[in-house]
């Protein structure tokens, strides 16, 4: 028999604050997501739906460069516009936050520092592309170079749009900068990795086993990233635009946004009922259903429950 919930917590994937909300975003998670919580607010049922911007990443820093005004400026514009419409649209929100609140940042910065004091991550220093003229760190989609396969100049370091190859940054021939064109130097960097290998035989069992209910597009991608083996993945960043890493010596870095982005949910609930918040998250009588994109899968049902 399926097991009764008290009480329901229904999260809604955080849209980047670098645009509006388009068609897809509201098909495939709000809309769904408002039609479940309004069914059980109508049965009686005891449920909060949580939603916020997703305001931190690289692709933010770069509009922000190419319409010269500040990440925090970016943000502001894309969250007013993407507040407005869900409302307009009457998407029924319990709270729609955002990740740069003071409440999200320290919310995320305890997270981390709480794993960290643990020993919970592990640290690899790797060679990085770097742009010496900008003075920063790239992500491997801001390196274009030549294509190794079929010479399109304009490859990035992790594809190649031309012919389809995905690509490594050391691939590409003649690698230059996106944001300067200056070529790229590899430079040494240290991260900070949460070891996924080690929550693997947990994960097996509470995702293979335990929720053969999950949607069979969901199930069949865990499966085949357990089959085939997890890896470390790294939790920090080069970057000034984020929540600064909580560590001494970490000038510079912030936490990868899809590391903090998720916690965003437990900073949106907080939020939102500063005294009764832990249950909807740690009482074993509650449950939490996710709304989230196709892309998002790996980050809900591999690494967030590995960092929670
Ligand atoms: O794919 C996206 O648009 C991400 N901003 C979703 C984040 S969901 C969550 F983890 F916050
Ligand atoms: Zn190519």
């Amino acid at each position: 028999m399926e097991k009764k919930f008290k009480r329901t917590l229904i999260t809604t994937a955080l849209p980047y604050a670098n645009g509006p909300v388009h068609i897809g975003h509201l098909a495939g998670v709000y809309v769904p997501a408002d039609i479940y919580a309004r069914y059980l607010r109508l049965r009686g049922e005891d449920v909060v739906m949580v939603g916020g911007s997703d305001e931190h990443g690289v692709p933010i820093t770069l509009r922000a460069r190419k319409e010269g005004i500040t990440p925090q400026e970016v943000v502001d514009r894309y969250h007013t516009i993407i507040k407005d419409s869900l409302e307009e649209l009457g998407v029924s929100f319990d709270i729609y936050s955002r990740t740069t609140s003071k409440l999200h940042h320290e919310t995320a910065s305890e997270f981390f520092r709480h794993l960290y004091d643990k020993g919970e991550f592990t640290v690899q220093t790797a060679l990085q592309p770097y742009d010496e003229k900008s003075g920063e760190f790239l992500a491997d989609r801001y390196v274009v170079g030549t294509c190794p396969r079929c010479h399109n100049e304009n490859a990035y370091g992790d594809q190649c749009e031309a012919c389809g190859s995905s690509l490594n940054v050391t691939d590409l021939i003649n690698p230059r900068s996106a944001l300067t064109g200056e070529p790229v130097k590899m430079r040494e960097t240290t991260h900070w990795y949460l070891p996924l290998d080690k929550w693997e035989p947990k994960l097996r069992e509470w995702i293979l086993e335990g929720h053969k209910e999950w949607k069979t597009n969901v199930y069949g991608q865990c499966k085949s990233w357990l089959d085939a083996g997890l890896q470390p993945r790294a939790v920090s960043r080069d970057l000034k635009w984020g929540v600064p890493v909580p560590v001494e010596g970490a000038e510079g870095k912030v936490l990868y946004v899809w590391f903090d982005a998720p916690i965003g949910y437990i900073s949106n609930t907080k939020e939102l009922l500063p005294d009764t918040w832990e249950k909807y998250w740690k009482d074993p009588e509650s449950r939490i259903i996710n709304f989230i994109g196709k892309d998002n899968i790996v980050f809900h049902c591999i690494v967030f429950p590995s960092m929670l």
